[in-house]
């Protein structure tokens, strides 16, 4: 990514070098410009761009991107929610995840979940009954809109979600018994086998992502790093759920959010001989 990113900055501070600040300076990148020339890190007059510089701004603007635009923190919180209410997923958890490191000379790969069909089905099961964005293809609308169908007119600033995920995902004609937490739902018992590009695949039964012109772009990075997230809290800690009775997740406006007043208790794990190693 940097790669890519890093000769746009560039090209971005020797523009900037030769023309005078623009008030319209609306994109982040600029106003990140901006303010290194203002603090005296970067000099209109220099030739030399530092390449340390260079690389800071570009971690900063892809942990600034990470931050805002994806939901991490919000499915790495679902996925724990899930697990830590129930424990009994714990241990085959860790064990095929412990084979795949095995198999990946310890590396966390992207490889390493074509080797984790529990921990794929169980991130899926996650994701099926609660898609950070229940409401999917939003749109607030600039000018008035009416719906026969309703037989309503919606005025300029209403927010309209195209794609119930939620609610397709809760089908009973999409899925069996669509309402409880099967964590292995997506393990086909025939081969064992989880079809991992199917996370990642919109269809109309499919939807975490939206599907069609607004699919998400960053699904696949998404998913992975969430999942990298939490197996390294599920291999290396331990905590459970018992005794709270507030909703874990809250709905509001199209969306479903981890109930931030949930307060967990949180300990290293102990290893012992049926869970295996702490994580490497
Ligand atoms: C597991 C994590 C993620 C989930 C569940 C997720 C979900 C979604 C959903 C549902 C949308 C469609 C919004 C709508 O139109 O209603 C979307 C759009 C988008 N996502 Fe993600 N996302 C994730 C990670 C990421 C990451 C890591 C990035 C980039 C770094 C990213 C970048 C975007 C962008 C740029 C759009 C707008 C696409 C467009 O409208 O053309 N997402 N995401």
């Amino acid at each position: 990514m940097k790669q890519i990113i890093i000769p746009e900055i560039r090209r971005r501070i020797e523009q900037k070098k030769i023309s005078e600040k623009q008030d319209q300076d609306i994109f982040y990148l600029d106003v990140m410009i901006e303010l290194a020339m203002k603090d005296g890190y970067l000099s209109r007059d220099n030739q030399d761009i530092d390449e340390h510089f260079l690389d800071k701004i570009a971690n900063h603007l892809l942990f600034i991107c990470h931050e805002m635009i994806s939901p991490f923190w919000m499915v790495a919180s679902m996925l724990l929610f899930e697990l830590w209410s129930r424990p009994e997923y714990a241990t085959p958890l860790r064990k095929e995840l412990e084979s795949a490191l095995e198999l990946t000379g310890g590396q966390w790969s992207f490889d390493l979940f074509k080797q984790t069909p529990k921990f794929e089905s169980f991130t899926k099961e996650t994701l099926r009954l609660n898609p950070p964005s229940a409401l999917t293809s939003g749109r607030q609308l600039l000018k008035p809109l009416t719906l026969q169908s309703f037989a309503h007119t919606f005025n300029p600033g209403a927010k309209i979600g195209f794609m119930p995920a939620r609610w397709a995902q809760r089908d009973p004609d999409n899925y069996r018994d669509p309402n409880t937490f099967d964590g292995y739902r997506f393990v086909d018992p025939a081969t064992g086998t989880c079809d991992i590009s199917g996370t990642i695949t919109p269809t109309e039964k499919w939807l975490p992502f939206a599907i069609g012109a607004s699919t998400c772009p960053g699904r696949l990075a998404g998913t992975r790093i969430t999942q990298v997230m939490f197996a390294k809290i599920l291999y290396g800690y331990d905590a459970n759920l018992d005794g709270i009775d507030a909703a874990f997740f809250l709905h509001y406006d199209g969306v479903t959010w981890p109930n931030p007043e949930i307060t967990v208790l949180v300990r290293t794990r102990q290893a012992d001989e049926n869970d295996g190693p702490l994580c490497p």
